[in-house]
């Protein structure tokens, strides 16, 4: 019970990373809120969960959104000591044809819906005085580039250079910034990143999910809940002197 009676905010937990680490948090003593575009998926994760968990609409591109979460979440619960920022999206294309249209949506979500959701719980977490932690998601897309993954790997390079900033603007009042990176990961996600790979190198559905498994130095994808044990490291109090890291958790994938 590592994470007793802490008030925890997860984007983008209503599957996925996101859903595992709400079911952890909650099985660590945290009381969890589910804040996802998908509302009632949300509901329905924290309904499962139970153990005064709180499922919530949020999109994380609409600022009196993310304002009115912050209120709720306070007025309902009664402070917030975790943010943990997984809520994202994918999209993938060559140099060649890819659109601004694209590029607007996947650093609306993935980089400014990330920042000014950081900010929003990190006033409120000063406003508390006790500190508290903010873990990112980034991924392996973040540490280089690919041919056809442009916009989704600069989006987390730049969430891995915000951890750090953050981290350095946030450390005196208390509060821990910092990031997980992983590998591939067995989730919903991969269904439209599969998808768009297949129309892009021509592969067959279902090839580029086998074979990314396959070339995994530990031997196939990560599960979500291989991403909960670092999760929930970083939210506890074994954590407090780690300041603006990023953690590779993806079975040696970076390595290979
Ligand atoms: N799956 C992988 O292989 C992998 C690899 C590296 C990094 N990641 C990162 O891990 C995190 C979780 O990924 P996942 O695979 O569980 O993704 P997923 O697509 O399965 O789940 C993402 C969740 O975010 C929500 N969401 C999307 N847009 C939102 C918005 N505007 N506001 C609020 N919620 C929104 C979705 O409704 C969904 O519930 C993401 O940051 C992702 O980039 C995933």
């Amino acid at each position: 019970m590592q994470l007793q009676d802490k008030v925890a905010i997860i984007t983008g937990g209503a599957r996925g990373i996101g859903a595992a680490i709400a079911e952890r948090y909650a099985r660590e003593g945290a009381i969890v809120v589910i804040a996802d575009i998908d509302g009632a998926e949300a509901a329905r994760v924290a309904k499962r969960i139970g153990h005064q968990a709180l499922g919530l609409a949020l999109d994380v591109t609409r600022p009196e959104q993310i304002d009115a979460l912050v209120t709720d979440v306070v007025a309902a619960r009664g402070r917030i000591d975790i943010l943990v920022n997984n809520a994202a999206v994918f999209d993938l294309a060559p140099v060649l044809e890819t659109t601004r249209e694209s590029y607007r949506r996947v650093f609306a979500v993935n980089v400014e819906g990330l920042i000014f959701t950081l900010q929003a719980v990190a006033r409120q977490m000063v406003k508390q005085g006790t500190g508290g932690k903010i873990i990112n998601f980034a991924s392996q897309a973040g540490r280089r580039g690919e041919a056809l993954v442009g916009l989704y790997c600069a989006s987390k390079a730049a969430v891995i250079s915000y951890t750090q900033s953050a981290a350095l603007g946030l450390i005196t009042h208390r509060i821990n910034v910092n990031a997980i990176s992983p590998g591939v990961v067995d989730t919903p996600m991969w269904e439209q990143v599969d998808a768009l790979f297949a129309k892009y190198e021509g592969l067959p559905k279902g090839e580029k999910k086998r074979r990314v498994g396959e070339a995994v130095p530990y031997g196939r994808m990560g599960l979500p809940d291989d991403l909960t044990g670092m999760a929930v490291f970083l939210a506890s109090a074994d954590a407090d002197y780690i300041v603006g890291q990023t953690y590779n958790v993806d079975g040696g994938n970076c390595l290979n």
